[in-house]
């Protein structure tokens, strides 16, 4: 069954959140190395960008690489920063033809040269698109987001460019590495972890989560579908009251 019908095209989450979850154990099962997993996770990354493009969804995020996995073994983390520049170096004409804008969040400046130049390539190169935006968060955590975003502020008031009085809200998001996207509607985590894990921590306000068992390395197209099926299933509040958060919801 094709479920991409039974999704409300007028009532798309303008930005979807991926936790890509599970490669590890996607290999382990199938008695090989984690790295098997990571390799056979970059199809399931093209198939959930062929999704989006099709419903028409605007805004497309992936945590790709946490702060934290540097702490796994330098092998791991070596074959995955090698498989980051295969993925963009195969990907990138596509991406482009197809519209697809890239970005990058993160500490981008703790990659290795290779992975840098790689992205500023491709980033520059699908610059000039807007169909979907498609970011890749690297070497990032929420944590080191927000109080990097804090130390810039803190250097605004220094400099006597801003008063304390002027940070609020709005002015702290545009901080933040997501500055000038929309916060994500939708959060999907696959592999069945019922967790966060440091991800825009900021920004999942008032998303609406979505966990499922499946291991990313299976994570297709239709069950991206789901997820959005699940997601128009929801009544959104923003802690309001049902009629009201229906016509009030940027008020
Ligand atoms: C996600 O899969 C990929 C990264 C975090 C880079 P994992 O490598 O975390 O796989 P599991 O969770 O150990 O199965
Ligand atoms: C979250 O997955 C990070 C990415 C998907 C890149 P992890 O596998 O690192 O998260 P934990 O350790 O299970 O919380
Ligand atoms: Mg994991």
């Amino acid at each position: 069954m094709d479920l991409k019908q039974h999704i409300d095209e007028s009532r798309l989450p303008q930005h979807v959140a991926m936790i890509m979850d599970g490669n590890g154990r996607w290999a382990t099962q199938r008695g090989q190395e984690r790295i098997f997993g990571h390799e056979h996770g970059v199809e399931s990354v093209r198939d959930t960008v062929k999704a989006a493009a099709e419903v028409g969804i605007p805004y497309l995020t992936f945590f790709a690489f946490s702060t934290e996995n540097w702490c796994r073994p330098h092998k791991e983390v070596e074959t995955l920063m090698d498989l980051l520049v295969q993925a963009i170096q195969n990907e990138t004409a596509e991406l482009n033809e197809n519209g697809v804008r890239l970005h990058a969040i993160g500490d981008l400046d703790s990659l290795p040269q290779r992975c840098r130049d790689t992205l500023e390539e491709a980033i520059e190169t699908t610059a000039h698109n807007s169909r979907l935006h498609v970011t890749v968060a690297l070497s990032y955590s929420a944590r080191w987001e927000i109080a990097n975003a804090a130390q810039k502020i803190a250097q605004k008031v220094a400099d006597r460019t801003i008063n304390p009085d002027q940070v609020d809200e709005e002015l702290f998001s545009g901080m933040l590495e997501t500055a000038n996207m929309p916060d994500p509607d939708l959060l999907i985590r696959t592999s069945g972890e019922l967790r966060v894990s440091n991800f825009l921590l900021w920004q999942l306000a008032y998303a609406e989560l979505y966990f499922t068992p499946v291991y990313w390395p299976d994570f297709r197209k239709q069950h991206f579908f789901q997820a959005i099926i699940d997601y128009q299933r929801r009544e959104r509040r923003f802690g309001k009251v049902k009629a009201e958060a229906l016509t009030t919801k940027n008020a």
